[in-house]
């Protein structure tokens, strides 16, 4: 017993190197870990010990032999607790918790995207009437006029009426380019323009020819006169069964015509009006009232109180008179 704490001072107090003996003497009791803390009790009576330094903690070794008893001595102070060791792993994971109330909604979400093509629709109304047509082809030649009188030489008779309007040609088929078709239309105009100017030709040179010498041309009317002489009603058929009546001169210019044809015959001519209805009050053969005079002066004056007739003077003044009188006829047309 007292050996064995002899030893440990001696181990706590002496160099390594001269405890060779000792060491292989302890390493027998602690091979399996060198740094085994070794607690020595002081001897009864004995000097306390020192405070011991701090250890590591390591396994429990196994059980020693029991000492002998030795002298009782001052237990030494514990040393210090030694530093906290490392932090252990992780622990396994928990059991899951219990599930969760219902949420509060959420906001309104966006707009879907666009739904499929619709079936169609019905059919629509009858549109507006298209445009006209293009202008037809001129109609068939007219009929033939009546045959004229048989002249004095046996020459041909005049031309014939011009016959109606022939019905609108079909349409023709689609030209193959608006150019042809204008070109053609063109061709057509320029024919149509010469013939138009041989008639306006024509016409003209039978005017002159129909109104001389004794006719006269004044606006639309013609005014012509085969040089006889008739009562008022006589001379009313003969222009009417020509297909005219009685001259109305409704300007000055028709006044004048009828002048220089009543001058060139020397004769005053019936006019058309008269006031056999209302005394004073001439009127046109239409019951129109005048619209144009030239009364000589102080007429009418209803000489006799039976002037109801017109008469023209070579002068181109006017006088009432008597409607028996015969005057130069003078037709209008
Ligand atoms: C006559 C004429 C009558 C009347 C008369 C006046 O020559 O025929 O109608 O106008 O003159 O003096
Ligand atoms: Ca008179």
């Amino acid at each position: 017993m007292l050996l064995l704490p002899l030893s440990v001072l001696l181990l706590l107090t002496q160099p390594w190197r001269s405890l060779g003996a000792e060491m292989t003497f302890y390493s027998q009791k602690t091979l399996a870990n060198a740094c085994t803390l070794v607690m020595c009790s002081p001897p009864e009576g004995g000097l306390p010990g020192r405070d011991g330094r701090d250890g590591r903690e390591g396994p429990r070794g196994e059980k020693g032999d029991p000492g002998s008893p030795g002298l009782a001595g001052q237990a030494g102070m514990p040393g210090p607790a030694g530093p906290t060791g490392p932090k252990g792993d992780n622990g396994s994971a928990g059991e899951p918790g219990l599930k969760g109330d219902t949420g509060p909604p959420g906001p309104t979400g966006m707009p879907g995207p666009a739904g499929r093509e619709g079936p169609s629709g019905r059919q629509g109304s009858t549109g507006p009437p298209g445009t006209p047509g293009p202008k037809g082809e001129p109609g068939p030649k007219g009929p033939a006029g009546a045959i004229g009188p048989q002249g004095s030489s046996g020459a041909r008779g005049p031309p014939g009426l011009k016959g109606d309007r022939g019905t609108p040609g079909e349409r023709g088929a689609k030209g193959e380019s608006g150019l042809a078709e204008v070109n053609a239309l063109r061709q057509r105009v320029g024919t149509l323009e010469g013939q138009l100017q041989s008639l306006q030709n024509a016409f003209s040179q039978y005017k002159k020819a129909v109104l001389f010498p004794d006719g006269r041309s004044v606006g639309e009317k013609i005014f012509k006169t085969a040089g006889s002489e008739k009562t008022f009603q006589d001379a009313q058929q003969v222009c009417t069964q020509a297909g005219g009546q009685l001259p109305s001169p409704r300007s000055a210019a028709e006044n004048e015509a009828l002048t220089q044809l009543a001058t060139a015959q020397n004769k005053a001519a019936f006019l058309s009006m008269t006031d056999t209805r209302k005394e004073g009050t001439f009127i046109y053969p239409t019951g129109e009232p005048l619209v144009y005079s030239n009364w000589a002066p102080q007429e009418p004056n209803n000489d006799g109180g039976s002037e109801n007739c017109v008469e023209i003077f070579p002068n181109g003044k006017w006088n009432d008179k008597v409607c028996g009188e015969q005057r130069l006829v003078i037709c209008e047309f």
